[in-house]
């Protein structure tokens, strides 16, 4: 790090529903949930990230977790704000008095403009001196490798913790976007459900998490299927733990409504979606980013019902920070991007 660097510090923040990442130095340095625990009467911060993660689901009557976004949007200014800073803190090597601070923050799309103020005001409050914020799905795009500035249309769907995104963006602008709440919380809600109807378990939102991680597919055939996974929970009939075995065949069976939602929205952007840029698509395909990507068989399942490509962007969990970070770097050529306030 020269002595120039050593004045002026950047980073690039991916504030996901689901995941916090931050890029410094070209590196991806934080990637972490995005939660915090609290005490609950002095509401004084506890925990961030990882550690607040394992909190989560069992904490006491002191303790609270809350996750600061919730459906793509912020649920808890004061909770989000402890968790950006608290993120910013973990970047190694960051002294907390230098010149200059200059920042990128990804946010979901259906951000109010009073929450975009929250998200500039706790960026004052690290000191930041310069803070963009810029648009998931153009995030995105950027992160895929995709010339944002290009007049040929290319559609993005990114599938996060909270909401889906489903843009075709063209000449640096988003040119449709449409925002559902039906995204990976949802697919947990899912398994925890079907887990309930089908085995008579009560399992809670993490071990749903690891089902959909582990087995998780979007239909039921699929390439290299997993083996099944053992699964531990509280019986609802007598009360005790038991074990059960859970398979990808069922997952998929408890995911298919959700997933005929997002293909729905799929469809939905592709009608608004302007002829010639529709006839882009046609030849570019479909991009799929955020975790919900990474869903076994989901690429097939959108690719069969539109007829069109679909590719899973590379380390699509990454895509966005990515995309952040070359923002980061271009702030003089993207400025129509992104939103901007110095201080
Ligand atoms: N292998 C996987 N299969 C299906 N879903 C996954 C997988 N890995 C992560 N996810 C889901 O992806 C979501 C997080 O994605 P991310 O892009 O980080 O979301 P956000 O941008 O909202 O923070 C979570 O809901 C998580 O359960
Ligand atoms: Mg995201």
């Amino acid at each position: 790090m020269g002595l120039f660097s050593f004045f002026r510090q950047e980073i690039a923040i991916d504030l996901g529903t689901a995941n916090t990442l931050v890029v410094y130095d070209d590196e991806v340095v934080v990637d972490e949930p995005s939660i915090v625990a609290m005490d609950r009467n002095t509401r004084e911060l506890l925990a961030v990230g990882t550690k607040a993660m394992n909190m989560h689901e069992k904490t006491h009557s002191n303790i609270m977790t809350v996750r600061p976004l919730k459906d793509g949007v912020i649920a808890d200014f004061q909770a989000a704000e402890n968790m950006i800073q608290g993120m910013i803190n973990m970047v190694e090597g960051r002294r907390k008095f230098f010149a200059h601070l200059k920042m990128v923050i990804c946010i979901p799309s259906g951000i109010t403009e009073v929450e975009k103020r929250a998200v500039f005001d706790s960026a004052d409050h690290v000191d930041a001196k310069e803070t963009y914020l810029i648009h998931e799905p153009m995030a995105a795009a950027l992160g895929i490798g995709i010339d944002v500035m290009e007049p040929m249309g290319n559609m993005i769907i990114d599938i996060g913790g909270g909401t889906t995104e489903i843009a075709v963006i063209a000449l640096s602008g988003i040119v449709t976007d449409q925002s559902i709440r039906t995204a990976g919380d949802e697919l947990n809600e899912d398994i925890i459900e079907y887990v309930k109807r089908m085995h008579n378990l009560l399992i809670g939102e993490r071990t749903a998490e690891v089902i959909k991680k582990e087995v998780g597919a979007a239909i039921p055939d699929i390439e290299n299927p997993p083996p099944p996974l053992a699964v531990n929970g509280r019986d609802l009939l007598t009360g005790i733990p038991k074990q059960i075995l859970v398979n990808h065949v069922e997952v998929s069976e408890a995911l298919d409504k959700s997933i005929a939602k997002i293909e729905d929205a799929v469809i939905r952007a592709l009608e608004e979606t302007p002829p010639e840029l529709a006839s882009d698509i046609y030849r570019t395909g479909i991009y799929l980013t955020g975790g919900g990507a990474l869903l076994r068989g989901l690429d097939v399942r959108i690719s069969e019902k539109t007829k069109l490509n679909v590719f899973v962007a590379d380390d699509p969990l990454r895509a966005v920070v990515r995309g952040t970070g070359i923002a980061l770097k271009n702030t003089h050529k993207f400025t129509f991007l992104m939103d901007r306030r110095s201080m």
